[in-house]
């Protein structure tokens, strides 16, 4: 089970180079709270949090690291903010390539360890994330030294890594087999807008070689403070612009467009729109999926969910529509936005009597 189960859908790899850590494959599962609570009855989550490094960065990593071992490269040069990061770093363990990542200024400590403890090499750039001129400069110098033979450089986005990317097209070749209806609507947090490209070309490439009926409208959610091509996909525009970046929403922070005009046309082509939601509301259903729903995420991956709810109670979404929220990476990656949840995390140590008492208590529900 791994990317490579659709092996003549994506970048082609010899067997011999195909390198896998289990990714891919990740479950659907129906909300038993959110959705029917907003008046939706088919609201689906797929959970890409439960990757083997906690995103779906790796579904990019997997064929990105196997393509630099097919033509024998050996320094992956890479820009994050912390999930391709850790998903590289992972992979390039595992095949014996030395990783250095470029960090956004911002990105959560818990990234930053977990691609330390694969062994890469972090630099945290400062602006880098933020202000479209510095995040410019640090693509260029690593378009300049990724072009050496034995180098790679890796972003997951279209513009930069095609071949990666086709990893990411496995979550659109994966999800019409997971409902027994055909879906109407996939909802992607987007900051330079990859994914969402990738998962409507997955749509795709079922409908030209296996005959899906309907490609699923694709929609595009970002913050309101990174709001690079949402709202220009809304009123029909055909670009989107730079901007200084203002949302804390760790992922979602992507000043520059990217694959930002690829995805208006892409994804408005699929009759999907843009949406925007406010930092605030992302953390609130970031919340609410885990009370609710059992649903350990970042913030970037509640995104999606709040956008459904903006959608439904605007009437943009019907309330039988099959909806999926992709729920794109884990809450261990981020440890502020849990204490934003749970309040700090001072918990006392309780004598037994204490404990006794408390769960002699009935719980009222
Ligand atoms: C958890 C998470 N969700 C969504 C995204 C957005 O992906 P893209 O930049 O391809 O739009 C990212 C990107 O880093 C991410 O880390």
């Amino acid at each position: 089970m791994s990317v490579w189960t659709w092996a003549e859908a994506i970048e082609p790899v010899p067997p011999q180079h195909r390198l896998t850590l289990g990714e891919g494959h990740t479950p659907l599962v129906a909300s038993r709270s959110i959705g029917p609570r907003a008046g939706l009855s088919g609201l689906f989550f797929k959970l890409e949090n439960l990757s083997a490094t906690g995103s779906y960065k790796d579904r990019f990593a997997a064929v990105a690291v196997s393509d630099m071992l097919a033509r024998g490269q050996t320094r992956c040069l890479a820009t994050s903010s912390g999930n391709t990061g850790a998903a590289l770093a992972a992979y390039c363990a595992a095949a014996g390539i030395d990783c250095h990542v470029a960090l956004v200024e911002t990105a959560p400590l818990e990234k930053c360890r977990q691609l330390l403890a694969y062994g890469a090499r972090l630099h945290r750039i400062r602006g880098f994330g933020f202000r479209p001129e510095v995040t410019a400069e640090v693509l260029s110098a690593l378009q300049e030294f990724g072009t050496r033979p034995d180098s790679a450089m890796q972003i997951s986005a279209y513009r930069y890594s095609p071949r990666g990317m086709t990893g990411v097209q496995t979550i659109g070749l994966e999800l019409p087999a997971q409902v027994t209806a055909p879906i109407d609507h996939v909802f992607c947090p987007a900051g330079g807008c990859g994914a969402a490209v990738a998962i409507a070309r997955g749509f795709r490439w079922l409908a030209a070689h296996r005959g899906l009926a309907r490609v699923p409208r694709i929609e595009i959610v970002q913050p309101r403070g990174n709001d690079t091509i949402a709202s220009a996909l809304r009123r029909g525009e055909r670009e989107g612009r730079e901007i200084v970046c203002e949302t804390k929403i760790s992922g979602l922070q992507v000043p520059n467009l990217i694959d930002g005009n690829l995805a208006i046309a892409e994804c408005g082509s699929t009759g999907g729109t843009g949406h925007i939601v406010d930092d605030d509301e992302i953390w609130h259903v970031q919340s609410r999926l885990a009370r609710e729903e059992g649903i350990f995420c970042e913030p970037a991956s509640a995104a999606a969910t709040a956008a459904v709810l903006r959608a439904a109670a605007a009437g943009e979404v019907p309330p039988d529509a099959v909806v999926v929220a992709l729920v794109t990476g884990s809450g261990f990656k981020d440890a502020p936005s849990i204490e934003r949840m749970t309040g700090p995390a001072a918990i006392p140590v309780v004598e037994f009597a204490d404990f006794r008492r408390a769960v002699a208590t009935p719980t009222t529900v």
